[in-house]
């Protein structure tokens, strides 16, 4: 089974989100995998309540801010997050950490928020191309997952990982299968070492940057690929429906 999550970002209100689960449709190869949108938390109630929405697409909430309540203007915090509906939550997604500066310490701080709330945390984690260029893929994911991964440490709760290259979102520009599976392959590693084979082998690493339905059943194919978190191709109901039966085939 993958995991084909889409993330709206910055578009799709209330209306453009009815209007998607009008024509968006789960195969029936895609329907044994686990489907989940991020559309922006002001849609979420549209997403929850549009009677054309399949019932096997999950919803989460792009980020969550770490405390659960206080002067924070303009932030969204887990339990609000869990009451409006939200399974899951997005932290520390690049845009959070190189547009509005998050910090390692601020994205485990989430993840804290995130479990004591029960939405379940997808982590984000990925170099820029300055790092990728300098030979320090590794160094960077493993540090980011290290930080994020110290709340999760001691509890058994689920959570996914995804491996989102900087220079892949919204470049067009994708990481080769190959350069994919190497930088899941090392997370694995990491992944089982904190948390122990048995638990690691239930955490999904995802790849997002630049998916489409013309790479998506490769990247898919690739080994240690659980799965794909998508941005662009994920607003338009036929392209991320494509994407997600690549997963079947
Ligand atoms: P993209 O975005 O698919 O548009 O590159 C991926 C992401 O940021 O999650």
């Amino acid at each position: 089974m993958s995991v084909i999550a889409g993330n709206w970002k910055m578009h799709l209100g209330p209306e453009g989100t009815r209007e998607f689960f009008t024509s968006f449709e789960i195969s029936e190869a895609a329907g044994e995998h686990e489907i989940v949108l991020f559309p922006p938390a002001l849609s979420l109630a549209a997403a929850l309540e549009s009677p054309d929405r399949d019932p096997r697409v999950q919803l989460g909430v792009q980020d969550i801010h770490f405390e659960d309540e206080g002067a924070f203007t303009g932030e969204v915090s887990a339990p609000m997050a869990a009451e409006a509906g939200a399974t899951f939550a997005l932290v520390g997604h690049s845009e959070r950490r190189h547009v509005f500066g998050e910090t390692d310490a601020d994205v485990a701080r989430k993840v804290a928020a995130a479990m004591r709330h029960e939405l379940v945390p997808v982590v984000c984690v990925g170099e820029t191309l300055e790092e990728r260029q300098a030979g320090r893929v590794e160094e960077v994911i493993l540090r980011q997952l290290a930080a994020a991964l110290q709340p999760l440490a001691e509890a058994d709760v689920r959570f996914l990982v995804a491996y989102e290259p900087v220079w892949a979102i919204g470049t067009g520009e994708t990481a080769t299968p190959e350069d994919a599976s190497s930088a899941h392959g090392s997370l694995r590693k990491r992944l089982e070492g904190a948390v122990g084979i048995a638990r690691a082998t239930r955490v999904p690493i995802l790849y997002g940057g630049s998916v489409k339905p013309a790479n998506a059943a490769e990247l898919l194919g690739s080994a240690e690929v659980d799965g794909v978190l998508v941005g662009g191709a994920s607003l338009d109901p036929a392209s991320f429906a494509e994407i997600a039966a690549a997963a079947g085939r």
